[in-house]
């Protein structure tokens, strides 16, 4: 409960915190912020029958009374946290609302990983979030898996998210059929890890699990301190470049690149720590792939009508995405489309936070938000604390 105590606690600690945070956002505290839970439907495809099932799912809304709302969808290995550049930057404008996915930190997952998380799954978690918070329309913002997940609720939903914004992913359309994680390997050895976190799904949360925070370290890199070469590129383990990397250097732990605070990066760990990243590989198996495949050909439209951007990293270890785009026509499913390239590596919005949220903020005025001011629907139990 939000007793007047609690207030003054909570006011007082703000006042003093914005004394360090205006020089130096690497402050930016995730234990301040508050998580709302809302118990969304879902379905459990593990047997011969789906089977109806509930998740009890965590997200962030904050600023809940602002008219205008982002939707800032987060990818693997990553957190809502992700985001924490871009909550300082727009929560003054904009009500925000960044969920935390299924099997990711206090969000419950289906007990079945193969099958019961496709990205039609993701996007109405997203959507029941939306609907518990009595918003009725967003822009979507996602990089990394989250980017995915933004394409396809542009897609399905037009009438939910009135713009997407992704990070690096560009849109593939189910027009060029469907690609197995190893098709996909054959084509860029980068995205071999796929094929490990797909099919030695146990051995690989063994291995990640077995040092969290490394797991971590090892993804969030910045242009500058780029993981090994060989990283991402083997089928049987996922550490083991950066194992190789720390012996040839006489390391004991790969050094952290500088790109989150400790304080960050110590909510990260302890997020993980919660369920593993067992259940964290769901976007990334077969069985969720092939129906996600199944169900964008049965609705049989490929474009998005409304305004999208795409940013490429020109850094990124995993693939040129630029290239990529081209390389599958992505711009021409996109009918009011912008792009641009960035010179990070996989995480732009946390790298180089002052230029992406610049580029942000200018395209966001392309998008006709519909003026419904928030109603603030949760006060009880989630209006993030943010100070
Ligand atoms: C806020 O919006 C939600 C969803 O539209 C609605 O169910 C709820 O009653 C609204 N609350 C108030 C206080 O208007
Ligand atoms: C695509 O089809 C689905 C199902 O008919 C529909 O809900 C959605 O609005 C369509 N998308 C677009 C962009 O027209
Ligand atoms: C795993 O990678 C090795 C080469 O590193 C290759 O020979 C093998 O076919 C791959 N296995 C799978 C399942 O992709
Ligand atoms: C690592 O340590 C060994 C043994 O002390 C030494 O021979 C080698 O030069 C060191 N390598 C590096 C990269 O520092
Ligand atoms: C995808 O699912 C369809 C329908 O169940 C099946 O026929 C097909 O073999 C599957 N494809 C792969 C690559 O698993
Ligand atoms: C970038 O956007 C322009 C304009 O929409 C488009 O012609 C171009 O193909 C896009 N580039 C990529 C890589 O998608
Ligand atoms: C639309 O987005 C582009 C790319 O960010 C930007 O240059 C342009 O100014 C935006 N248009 C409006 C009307 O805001
Ligand atoms: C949070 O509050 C909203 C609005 O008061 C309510 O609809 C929702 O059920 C609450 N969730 C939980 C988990 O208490």
């Amino acid at each position: 409960m939000f007793t007047t105590k609690f207030l003054s606690f909570i006011l007082l600690h703000c006042a003093l915190l914005s004394l360090v945070s205006a020089q130096e956002p690497a402050s930016f505290n995730p234990w301040e912020y508050r998580k709302t839970f809302v118990t969304c439907p879902a379905v459990d495809r593990s047997g011969a029958t789906p089977v109806p099932t509930n998740l009890r799912l965590a997200y962030l809304d904050i600023n809940p009374t602002a008219s205008k709302t982002l939707v800032l969808v987060h990818g693997w290995p990553s957190l809502w946290t992700t985001y924490r550049n871009q909550i300082t930057e727009f929560s003054k404008e904009y009500r925000i609302i960044v969920p935390e996915h299924r099997g990711y930190g206090d969000s419950q997952h289906p007990v079945d990983l193969e099958s019961s998380n496709t990205m039609y799954d993701f996007v109405d978690d997203v959507l029941c979030v939306l609907d518990n918070a009595g918003v009725d329309t967003g822009v979507c913002v996602g990089n990394d898996f989250g980017a995915q997940l933004c394409w396809e609720a542009g897609r399905s939903r037009p009438d939910r998210f009135v713009g997407v914004f992704n990070i690096g992913i560009p849109y593939v359309s189910a027009t060029l059929g469907f690609s197995t994680n190893r098709a996909l390997a054959a084509l860029n050895p980068f995205f071999t890890y796929q094929v490990y976190l797909d099919e030695m799904e146990k051995p690989a949360a063994k291995e990640l699990d077995s040092d969290i925070r490394a797991s971590i370290r090892s993804c969030a890199r910045t242009a500058e301190t780029a993981p090994p070469a060989e990283f991402l590129t083997k089928n049987t383990t996922f550490l083991g470049p950066w194992k190789q990397y720390l012996k040839e250097n006489n390391l004991t732990e790969i050094p952290a690149s500088g790109i989150m605070s400790k304080t960050v990066e110590d909510y990260m760990v302890d997020s993980y720590s919660k369920q593993g990243f067992y259940n964290t590989f769901n976007g990334y198996q077969l069985g969720n792939r092939n129906l996600t495949y199944q169900f964008e050909i049965g609705q049989g439209n490929y474009t998005l009508p409304q305004p999208t951007f795409t940013l490429f990293m020109t850094k990124d270890p995993v693939s040129d995405w630029e290239e990529f785009a081209e390389l599958i026509g992505s711009a021409s499913f996109l009918s009011n489309h912008f792009n641009q390239t960035i010179e990070t590596a996989h995480w732009p919005h946390e790298e180089k936070p002052v230029e992406f949220n610049a580029i942000l903020r200018e395209w966001l005025g392309n998008v006709t938000f519909s003026q419904t001011p928030g109603n603030g629907s949760a006060p009880g139990n989630g209006s993030a604390v943010r100070c």
